[in-house]
């Protein structure tokens, strides 16, 4: 499946490390990317405080349906690509997220819609926002440090099918 990357929803030692960063206590406006079947939207909405949102950005109509099913308060699922993030905020009356949690597969994707995403998650981030992203391979670096020139580090997480990279972007300026 060339838009999901891979079939094999992420281990939950991976969605550990994706969200291990991240302070729940300050998080109001949640965004993520690509959530699948839900394996990280679900520990997402396990950690977020009680007045957090989590806004979920899912194309494939299989996935979006499974979310839905989820029927949690602070969750809103739409059926809609990442390519409109800042425009789908607005619809919802929020103008930043703090956080962007993305299991997209970017490097599967055409370069143009990576492009478009990667600069609208930018602009949809707070100052002191961050962009989380796993991969499978270290060939994105270059791409998200284009975006992302502040400060991104990598992790590795072993325990998953198969092993990920995990890249953490942060915003710094306005
Ligand atoms: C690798 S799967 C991730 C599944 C899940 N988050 C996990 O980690 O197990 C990637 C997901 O990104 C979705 N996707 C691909 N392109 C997208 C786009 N432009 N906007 C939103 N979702 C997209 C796919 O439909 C797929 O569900």
């Amino acid at each position: 499946m060339k838009t999901s990357g891979t079939v094999i929803p992420s281990s939950r030692f991976l969605a550990s490390k994706m969200l291990g960063k991240i302070d729940f206590t300050k998080a109001n406006v949640i965004v993520e990317l690509g959530p699948g079947n839900g394996a990280i939207t679900k520990r997402i909405l396990k950690e977020m405080h009680p007045k957090a949102q989590l806004i979920c950005f899912e194309i494939n109509q299989h996935f979006f349906k499974q979310l839905k099913k989820i029927e949690h308060p602070q969750l809103t699922v739409l059926n809609v690509s990442a390519e409109k993030v800042v425009e789908e905020l607005r619809k919802l009356g929020y103008d930043k997220t703090c956080h962007i949690i993305s299991s997209l597969p970017l490097t599967n994707m055409p370069s143009p819609i990576t492009k478009c995403i990667l600069d609208e998650s930018y602009r949809s981030l707070e100052k002191n926002g961050t962009f989380t992203q796993y991969q499978y391979s270290l060939s994105y670096f270059k791409k998200l440090k284009e975006v992302f020139q502040e400060d991104i580090t990598l992790d590795f997480e072993v325990f998953n099918i198969p092993p990920a990279f995990i890249y953490r972007c942060k915003k710094y300026r306005e």
